[in-house]
């Protein structure tokens, strides 16, 4: 299927969720307040691949991204890691809880996807 569609309800605050989507994980994540204020306030000057949360989420309680790392494809770990975001075990990859590389040999952010919200409970993505 080349749509995927995921009831937010179901996921709750502090967690990571992964589907598969187009052969992929796909991470849909709940976002806590200090989440989401930890990372728009990210100096996004000290990043490896600058973006600001901003840029990077249509909603701050849900970030969406493809759970591939982006060093060699890994799947990276929820909730671990030094920045507690996202943590690649292949060969140590920190990602913050906004998807960006912070630290390790990955070079990009993880890729935010195509998707909509056609209500307060759902995202479709794809
Ligand atoms: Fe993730 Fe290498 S594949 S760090």
């Amino acid at each position: 299927l080349s749509q995927i569609e995921v009831k937010l309800g179901d996921i709750p605050e502090g967690k990571n969720v992964t589907f598969k989507w187009r052969g992929k994980p796909l991470f849909v994540r709940h976002r806590t307040e200090k989440e989401i204020a930890a990372e728009e306030a990210v100096n996004i000057g000290e990043l490896r691949d600058p973006q600001h949360d901003k840029e990077r989420v249509q909603n701050p309680k849900w970030v969406i991204v493809l759970g591939v790392c982006t060093h060699l494809g890994c799947v990276p770990i929820a909730n671990a890691g030094d920045y507690g975001g996202y943590y690649c075990p292949c060969h140590g990859s920190h990602y913050d809880a906004s998807g960006r590389i912070r630290k390790g040999p990955a070079p990009l952010n993880l890729e935010v996807p195509y998707y909509e919200f056609p209500d307060e409970d759902s995202v479709v993505v794809g």
